[in-house]
Order: structure tokens, then sequence, then C-alpha cells
């Protein structure tokens, strides 16, 4: 045996121990809680979750959390299912120029929910806000915004192809009042433009559940109805898998006593139905009392989901208070999410948990 083989083989059992322990000691320094994080009690929610019916538990990720905060990622990893990038993956983020494609959040919120085994729900791909000003401001055609839609779903799609496992396609499309809601997409474009995206969607990742989403059509009525009839064509055309229901609440207007029902005649097209950005926002400064009403209409939320077969997620808007967008698009509300700003868990976490748990 020449020598060289000889020193290979001697070496390679070494290089291997130490490539093992490296990789043990990188995953052990990963699950360590941040010194920003405080110990949760009880299981992981997601695990409480898998088994008590199989309810995928998922959350959205701040972007600045993600990046920067050893506990958020701590407590992201391990009390969820499913990752929502909050924004990272709107247009505005990712095309902020014409053709200057900027993919670093969102690659880095991919590939933590694949190291951690987390599903991701990608959000959004067309939607009214959150544009960017060359396409908000844009003076298209009806022929050349079509194609600056499906190539903008196609190369995002395409990027993250077999990554993830819904897309939210479409969202808020409808308007309160039942109509369709007034947009770049809407105004250009008329009502085809959702058939259009999800045709183009599913095409560009045929394995990947495609949802539509809105907000604020939990309750029974002229929005829900609206949404209703959209689901209902696409699902002729075999477009659509899935109807997100956003699920923004506080404590005037918390679970509507209709969710349940509406939700499940939604099913019956059948199609699945999810909680998508569940929060409940109090007013501020939040004493005990809203404290524990909170908790109630978490609990009221997990019960609805539980209660229809065919809802089979429920993601929350935000699981901490130090990263929530209620301060800021709901001046003098706040603390709406199942962890305070510490990551210490508020009587809503242990409600949310004790709701998955029951039989
Ligand atoms: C919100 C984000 O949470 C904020 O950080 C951002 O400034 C605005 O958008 N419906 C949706 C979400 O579908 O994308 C929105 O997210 C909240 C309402």
């Amino acid at each position: 045996m020449p020598r060289w083989l000889r020193r290979l083989l001697i070496a390679a059992p070494f290089a291997l121990f130490a490539l093992v322990l490296l990789g043990a000691l990188a995953s052990h320094h990963d699950s360590v809680r941040g010194p920003d994080a405080k110990p949760l009690p009880g299981p992981p929610l997601k695990q409480i979750a898998k088994a008590h019916g199989g309810l995928l538990v998922g959350t959205a990720a701040d972007e600045t959390g993600l990046r920067n905060e050893p506990g958020f990622r701590e407590d992201l990893a391990r009390e969820f299912a499913i990752l929502t990038p909050e924004n990272a993956m709107k247009w505005a983020f990712v095309e902020p120029e014409r053709g200057k494609l900027d993919w670093a959040a969102a690659d880095r919120a991919v590939d933590f929910a694949r190291r951690h085994g987390l599903a991701v729900r990608g959000h959004t791909l067309v939607w009214y806000s959150q544009l960017p000003g060359w396409l908000q401001d844009g003076t298209f055609s009806a022929a050349q915004l079509r194609k600056v839609m499906d190539d903008h779903i196609a190369t995002e799609m395409g990027r993250y192809k077999g990554r993830i496992r819904t897309w939210d396609v479409v969202n808020e499309a409808v308007a309160d009042d039942g109509t369709l809601r007034p947009s770049v997409w809407s105004d250009t474009l008329g009502p085809s433009f959702i058939a259009d995206a999800f045709t183009t969607a599913r095409k560009a990742d045929p394995k990947a559940r495609l949802a539509i989403n809105e907000i604020g059509a939990e309750t029974l009525g002229r929005k829900s109805d609206k949404l209703l009839e959209i689901v209902k064509a696409l699902k002729a055309r075999g477009l659509v898998d899935e109807v997100g229901f956003q699920s923004h609440f506080n404590l005037e207007h918390g679970v509507p006593k209709s969710m349940a029902e509406n939700l499940r005649r939604f099913a019956a097209l059948g199609v699945d139905v999810a909680i998508t950005e569940a929060d409940v926002a109090l007013r501020e400064p939040a004493g005990d009392d809203e404290l524990r009403a909170q908790a109630g209409v978490y609990r009221d939320l997990v019960d609805v989901c539980r209660a229809v077969p065919r809802c089979d997620s429920l993601t929350v808007w935000g699981f901490t208070d130090r990263h929530s967008w209620i301060p800021d698009s709901s001046p003098g509300y706040g603390s709406a999410t199942l962890l305070d700003d510490e990551l210490r868990a508020k009587p809503a976490y242990r409600a949310f948990a004790a709701a998955l748990a029951a039989p």
C-alpha cells in the first residue's frame, strides 16, 4: 500500500470525527436559548398540536428578529411548524428597482426554515400594497402589466420551487363592501387578474399549494360571500387549494360567532382553510384584565380551527410584542401577540397551548 494511502486511511477517521464534533457544537450553539429569551412553560406549541390532531402552528417572522436575535430565532424554531416571512417576499422588497432583484432577506428566511425543519408560507405575490414605486406609479398597458405580473410570479416561485408549502398567490382582493378591491391589478386588468395569477402560479411550482388570502372575511357577510364566489370559480378550474383567513382581531372584534360556519362553507367547496395572520390588538397600556380577555380570543380561535376539519394550519402574525405590526398600523394599540417583548409567555400563550391540548 503506498504511504500516502496509508496516511489517508489513518487520518480519515480523525477528520470525520472532527467534522461531526464541529457540527454537534454548531447545532448545540443554535439550541442554547439566547440571553434575550425566557424559558417558556410546557412543551412547544407545535409539539402539542402534533399530539392532538395535527394542526400546524405557524408564525410570521420579522426580518430583524430573524437576522439578529438569538432568543427570537430560538423560540421561532422551537415553537412553530410554519414560517411566513413577514415582509421579505413582498414585491417592494424583492424588486425595489425594476429588474434589480434582492433575495437576501427571503433567502435567509427560507434557509432558516429548512435548517430547523419548518415549512414556509410564501407571502405574497399579487397584492395592492407594498408594491415598489415603479409599479405602483407606473403607466402600464393591460398587456404590459399582465406580463409584469406573470414574470414576477414565475421568477419568485421559480427561485423557491420545491421549498414552499403554500403560496399566498393573491392577497386582499376583495373590498369590505363585497366588490373587487380597487388596485393596480383590478383597475388595469379587471377581475380576470385573479385566475390569471393562479394559472401562472400553478405552472411555476405545480407542487406548491396555492392560496387566496383575505383580511376581514372571517365572518359571514358580503365580503366573504364575494370571496366564496371567487374561490368557487377558481376551484372549478383546479387553481386553488386553500383559503387563508388573516384573523386580525382585537377585544371589540374577537372571533366572530359565524366564523366556524363561514370556514365550513369554504371547506365544502373542496379546499383547505387556514388562519394565516392571527393577532389580538389591545389598547395600550394593557392591564391584566385585557391580557386575560386576549387569551380568551386566542383560545376561541384555536377552538374554531380545530372544529373545522379542513382547517389545517393556524399562523399568528408575529409571536412576540417586540416585533408586531400593530403599534405602527393601529396607533394606541399593541401587545397583540403570545409573548411579551422580552419573550415571556403571556396568558395568551398559555391559553393557546391549553386550547391545542384540549380533547
Ligand atoms: C404587514 C407587516 O406586518 C408590516 O411589517 C408591514 O409594514 C405592513 O404589512 N395583511 C397582510 C400582511 O397580508 O402582509 C400585512 O403585514 C398585514 C396585513
